[in-house]
């Protein structure tokens, strides 16, 4: 009785200590697997031997068999999953949030356990936005076991680390969060690390970021000389990062802040990336160039004018929202006062001037090119012109400076009038002195004559008078002879 009773704590100890022994066993073999919802997981059969059939369950629900063909079971996910015939891996594909728990497979009397945890990671636009704009992101995990708190970290498209800002009443089931103000040249995949120490995460989840714009900065500033041909280009990316929506834009010019805006052009871009333009107004003169560059848009002004300056905004307009970059056109250009040949002992002031106030690390410069040293004239901070009074002949060059850099210059040559045409200035005034000396002279002679006519009337009138007065006697007198 004794030894019996002793048989069956035996076994029981026996059993406990098998059970016991088991426990870390099954524990081992219901590993974890991550999978990521929208993609694929392959939940691994390990252990499993060649030729086996498998049944793959759901929380004790089928989701397939393979015995010697496939069967279907009932589970949710049975429609979106396969088992690889070799392998005998479960494919469940466009994994849901809801997919998450505990996945077995059976084949013999062998049970492989696998628990899923699945996250679920979106971003605000479908990934379209345009510059300056924010993302927003929502992660979700989803799992059988306690949620863990995650360590959340990004990758931009050049690998370098952004730290999201995190909205507040994030629970561990959701985080949102935002990136940072995006820039067409954070286009490209991007990637969200997902750490957690327990149970054992790190994870990394790519996504796509579209940020259509231009490749120009959001606002530059271009100088041109006056009569030259000026081509103004922005640079569309929608190429680059494979845009696949369509979107319109205009271009305006206006002449200062303040004036109303022209529309120049406007143009389409198609989901298939072909692109329109149309011109929107004929008094302005301006081409678009034939052959430019794809996906730029380019206006050419020929013969650029003082009055053609000003700023040149395209615009990009996408859903509702639009974003832009402007090119300011300052153009410079040089006169004479007085303009002609410069005659001998005689002064003119060169004027070089620009059609907008230059910043603050911009000047106009003149430089006389015949000197030793160099004769140089600098604009004053913020002045549109500077003036050089030249009374020699020669070349003057006029530079519009940025940061030491002589961004565009204009030439002019200051010539001597000739020689002879001294001698004739000289022999004009020689000659006007002449005529002014005779005239003078003629002034005086006609002058005398004239006292002298004056005088002689008045012996005349005096004569007449006197003539009267003897009319009568000089008749008798007459008339007695
Ligand atoms: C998480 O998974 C369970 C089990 O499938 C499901 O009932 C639940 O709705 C899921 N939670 C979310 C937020 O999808
Ligand atoms: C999160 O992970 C980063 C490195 O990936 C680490 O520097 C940081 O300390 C972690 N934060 C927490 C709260 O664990
Ligand atoms: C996740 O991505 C980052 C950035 O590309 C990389 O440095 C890291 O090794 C990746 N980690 C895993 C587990 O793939
Ligand atoms: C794009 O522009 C062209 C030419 O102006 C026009 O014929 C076409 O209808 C436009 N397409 C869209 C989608 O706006
Ligand atoms: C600019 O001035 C020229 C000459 O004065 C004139 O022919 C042209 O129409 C003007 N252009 C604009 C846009 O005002």
């Amino acid at each position: 009785m004794e030894s019996c009773g002793r048989v069956v704590s035996s076994t029981l100890a026996v059993f406990l200590v098998l059970h016991l022994g088991l426990i870390p066993i099954m524990a081992q073999q219901k590993e974890l697997q991550i999978g990521v919802a929208g993609q694929a997981v392959i939940l691994n059969c390990r252990g499993i031997p060649q030729g086996t059939g498998v049944t793959w369950k759901y929380s004790k629900a089928v989701i397939r068999l393979f015995i010697t063909t496939h069967l279907k079971g009932k589970a949710t996910m049975t429609d979106r999953s396969e088992i690889n015939p070799t392998s005998k891996h479960l494919k469940v594909l466009d994994l849901r949030l809801s997919d998450a728990g505990i996945y077995t497979c059976e084949y013999g009397s062998h049970t492989v356990s696998i628990s899923l945890h699945v996250f679920k990671l979106t971003i605000s636009l479908d990934g379209h936005f345009l510059p300056n704009e924010v993302p927003e992101l929502t992660l979700m995990q989803n799992s059988t076991h306690p949620l863990p708190n995650l360590n959340i970290t990004f990758f931009n498209n050049n690998n370098n680390i952004v730290r999201p800002k995190f909205l507040p009443n994030g629970t561990p089931q959701k985080y949102t969060l935002m990136l940072k103000q995006l820039e067409a040249t954070d286009s490209g995949t991007w990637m969200c690390h997902i750490r957690s120490d327990s149970p054992l995460i790190n994870q990394n989840i790519s996504f796509d970021v579209k940020v259509l714009g231009f490749q120009n900065p959001d606002s530059e500033r271009k100088y041109a000389t006056a009569d030259s041909t000026v081509i103004l280009s922005w640079y569309l990316n929608f190429q680059q990062i494979k845009w696949k929506e369509g979107f319109t834009g205009q271009m305006n010019w206006k002449q200062e802040e303040s004036a109303t805006a022209h529309e120049l052009l406007d143009f389409n871009v198609t989901a298939q990336g072909e692109q329109h333009e149309t011109k929107k107004i004929s008094r302005f003169r301006f081409e678009i160039p034939e052959n430019k560059p794809k996906s730029t848009i380019q206006v050419e002004l020929s013969k650029v004018h003082f009055n053609h300056s000003g700023q040149y905004q395209c615009q990009l307009a996408y859903s509702g929202r639009h974003t832009q970059s402007k090119i300011e056109l300052v153009v410079m250009k040089v006169s004479a006062d007085p303009v002609g040949p410069l005659s001998r002992g005689a002064e003119m002031t060169l004027i070089c001037q620009v059609s907008s106030p230059l910043p603050s690390n911009a000047h106009l410069l003149w430089k006389y090119m015949n000197g030793t040293p160099t004769d140089i004239k600098k604009s004053k901070q913020h002045e549109v012109k500077v003036e050089v009074k030249v009374s020699a002949a020669g070349l003057w060059s006029c530079h519009l400076i940025e940061d030491d850099d002589s961004k565009i210059s204009l030439n002019y040559i200051v010539e001597e009038a000739p020689v002879w045409l001294s001698y004739v200035v000289i022999g004009a005034s020689v000659g006007g002195s002449i005529l002014v000396f005779g005239l003078a002279c003629l002034c005086i002679i006609s002058g005398i004559s004239w006292q002298r006519r004056r005088q002689r009337a008045k012996r005349m009138s005096r004569a007449r008078q006197y003539l009267l007065e003897n009319k009568t006697c000089q008749c008798q007198h007459r008339l007695n002879k």
